[in-house]
């Protein structure tokens, strides 16, 4: 159905509140709720899932070196909001439909509190998967400022529950990003992007099987979900009231499939200070902005001399980027606007720095393996798409084991037709460069025959990562230092559909050889 634009006002997350804060450490209970919540003006409310029964989650806001623990726990309902496929991967009829467990999405966290799929936990504790350890998570918060985002990762499940509601901010602080004197309180905003259908009665749809079903299976899995409505915080194209001054926005891509790449329509900059993982070493200014699903940019606005205008935050990326249907300019082509009315309260003394500070590059020469994996797509037992990890699935042997602090060099040659976004847990890397191949070539003789030069990383992409587009038709190489812990991590194409459906893989870091 089709909704009014731009009638709601954007809903800012509420920080989480700690029940217990000591010297030493942070304590917070995060539980996880049914409740309604008004999506759009015109419609009915929705029936969500949120951390605390809100969605997106309340912001969890830490400065670096605070010692968080989190009690996750689950209060859902025992049916599941949307229609299962017990043929996925882990999502077998014995166990419980309605079952969660949290990642904190780029931490640096250890292994029994990193959210693995199997270690899932159903309401109260009741049941859970092979890999729970713990209720109480622990996050030693070590890494320097960025935006985190913290998320559902129950296995087979995934997609389904982070589409009920269940994702939120975890904004980590640190000394040199106060130092730099960005927008800040009221002029620092998150903005989480996403996409959802909805149903007349307010209710969100997600398909029960995809449009040709062709494999008997009912319900069955869609091999990519795209919603034909832009929700921004929760609230379906909502406006933003601001002030003639910059503003900082930490955008996120918290979509299940969909690609955002983003315009203002007034034809101005964003600048562009940070990735994912931190900041850039400098800002730099550009007129769009592509975002994968799960990838962060910090970027900057600056409404001044604009008062009185409106300016509207369009989308242009297609679906199953970048090949798919166009987007619709009336609907998935709108995400907000921004409303430059609010008289300027003080003069703005926040700047767009020049030097934000230095990145230590990785040199290639420390790499001590060099692994190349494949992203393909084959087909399933009943004809369905299925995406594959070096044409292995979930449960096959591990087979990436790197050994506590050293570096590798991981090539993702894509032979599919779509940018898959590849995020893996525990660590941060660097993009070294993409470079085009044979891909008919390479399916019949495995061997890669570059068919040009090497393109280095684009200004956007210089800079610490967690999740990093490969397109299709090209290697993509990352460098990666595994540290600090050793255990069993796992690492996935962030389109949820694809890591709902063994496009997901173990990996294990070892103790030193
Ligand atoms: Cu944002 Cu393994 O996930």
């Amino acid at each position: 159905m089709k909704l009014r634009k731009f009638v709601d006002a954007l809903p800012i997350p509420p920080l989480l509140k700690p029940t217990l804060r000591s010297g030493e450490y942070t304590y917070y209970e995060v539980t996880m709720k049914e409740a309604k919540q008004a999506l759009h003006h015109d419609i009915p409310e929705t029936t969500i899932w949120g951390y605390e029964g809100i969605y997106p989650g309340p912001t969890i806001e830490v400065v670096q070196g605070e010692k968080v623990f989190i009690k996750w726990m689950n209060d859902l309902p025992e049916h599941h909001l949307f229609p299962i496929d017990h043929t996925v991967h882990g999502a077998e009829k014995e166990i419980p439909d309605v079952r969660t467990v949290v990642h904190l999405h780029g931490g640096r966290t250890e292994p029994e509190s990193d959210g693995y799929p199997d270690a899932w936990f159903s309401k109260g504790f009741g049941k859970f998967g092979s890999f729970f350890q713990k209720s109480v998570y622990e996050y030693d918060n070590q890494q320097s400022s960025r935006a985190l985002w913290y998320h559902d990762h129950a296995i087979g499940l995934t997609r389904l529950n982070i589409y009920a509601g269940l994702a939120g901010f975890y904004l980590l602080r640190d000394w040199r990003e106060q130092s730099l004197n960005l927008p800040s309180g009221e002029y620092e905003i998150p903005l989480l992007l996403q996409d959802r259908s909805f149903r007349e009665d307010g209710s969100l749809a997600y398909p029960v099987q995809p449009k040709d079903n062709v494999s008997g299976i009912f319900p069955s899995i869609v091999p990519s979900f795209f919603g034909d409505t832009i929700v921004v915080n929760g609230k379906v194209w909502p406006y933003l009231d601001v002030a003639p001054r910059k503003y900082r926005f930490r955008l996120l891509n918290a979509a299940n499939a969909r690609f955002f790449r983003l315009t203002l329509d007034s034809d101005q900059l964003f600048y562009q200070i940070g990735t994912d993982s931190g900041f850039l070493e400098k800002p730099i200014g550009v007129k769009s902005l592509l975002l994968a699903p799960a990838e962060r940019l910090d970027v900057i606005i600056d409404f001044s001399n604009l008062g009185g205008k409106k300016i509207t935050l369009k989308n242009d990326a297609p679906t199953h980027f970048p090949i798919g249907d166009p987007v619709d300019p009336d609907t998935t082509g709108i995400v907000m606007q921004f409303r430059v009315t609010m008289p300027l309260s003080t003069i703005d003394t926040s700047v767009i720095p020049d030097f934000m500070g230095p990145i230590q590059w990785l040199p290639e020469h420390t790499a001590r393996n060099n692994r190349y994996l494949q992203l393909s797509e084959e087909k399933d037992w009943y004809g369905r798409p299925l995406f594959l990890l070096d044409q292995k699935k979930w449960d096959d042997p591990i087979t990436e084991q790197p050994h506590v602090g050293t570096t590798e060099i991981w090539n993702f040659v894509n032979t599919d037709n779509d940018d898959h976004p590849i995020h893996i847990h525990l660590v941060q890397f660097q993009l070294l460069d993409r470079c085009s191949f044979d891909v008919d070539f390479y399916k019949k003789t495995k061997q890669i025959k570059y068919t040009d030069r090497p393109i280095p990383p684009h200004a956007g992409e210089r800079g610490w990562k967690d999740t990093i587009r490969c397109p299709p038709g090209f290697i993509t190489r990352i460098i990666i230092p595994f540290f600090p812990y050793t255990g069993q991590y796992v690492w996935h194409c962030h389109m949820l559909e694809h890591e709902d459906y063994e496009m997901m893989r173990p990996y294990r870091v070892l103790p030193p050889s």
